[in-house]
């Protein structure tokens, strides 16, 4: 089973971000990539489709001798987790929020965390619950940027189309005066310059990619 490989998916190329990072942290690992391209993007579906599409996924890479499964997508990770694990118990499942939640948590105190990510992401209310239980000190303002993985995924990364559409977002008032910001998308490292440009004052930029390693290495 150690020589096995660990299966990663995603519904694009978002989730290669934490295929990146676990590279570099378990280098001697072998990886499976699975990106969903045909039902991208996630964040628009049903949590019934979500979770479909999220279980075949499982399952093939199952098939496929993983000998453990990252769900490389908040989308999926925030609708599906349970269900994977419910149909999947032979092997360990991994979500990306678990442990950017648990990184927060420990880290600040009195602050309001901005969180940005998909329609579905943000509409499960999963980073304020589990912040919030985790560290009642923090409030969390979450905003859904759905045309950013679908912006991404076109290739639209660092030009004044994407500036336009990530300098809009991100000026919306729910955000205001935050200094931590969740990316809660695992395309959205992608464009973190863009999104750094955006400030004008130093904020941290957290994205799950070095946590969610650090956790599986752990
Ligand atoms: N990369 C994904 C996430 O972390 C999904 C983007 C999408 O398909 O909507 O949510």
């Amino acid at each position: 089973m150690s020589k096995n490989p660990i299966g990663i998916f995603d519904s694009g190329i978002g989730g290669l971000t934490i295929a990146h990072a676990i590279k570099n942290k378990l280098p001697n690992e072998s990886l499976i990539y699975f990106g969903d391209t045909k039902h991208l993007p996630y964040g628009e579906k049903s949590e019934q489709a979500i979770k479909d599409y999220s279980l075949k996924i499982a399952e093939f890479l199952k098939k496929n001798n993983c000998k453990a499964i990252i769900i490389a997508c908040n989308s999926a990770s925030s609708t599906a987790y349970y269900h994977i694990k419910k149909n999947i118990n032979s092997i360990p499942i991994y979500n990306v929020i678990d442990p950017i939640v648990s990184f927060i948590s420990k880290k600040y105190f009195n602050k309001k965390i901005g969180v940005i990510g998909t329609k579905a992401t943000i509409q499960s209310g999963i980073y304020e619950n589990k912040i919030l239980e985790k560290n009642s000190s923090l409030s969390v303002a979450s905003l859904e940027t759905p045309l950013l993985a679908p912006m991404i995924e076109e290739g639209f990364f660092n030009d004044k189309i994407s500036q336009a559409i990530v300098h809009n977002y991100l000026k919306d008032p729910a955000l205001a005066d935050i200094k931590q910001l969740i990316l809660a998308c695992t395309h959205y490292p992608l464009i973190q310059g863009l999104i750094g440009d955006f400030y004008t004052q130093e904020i941290d930029i957290i994205d799950s990619a070095s946590q969610v390693a650090l956790h599986i290495k752990e």
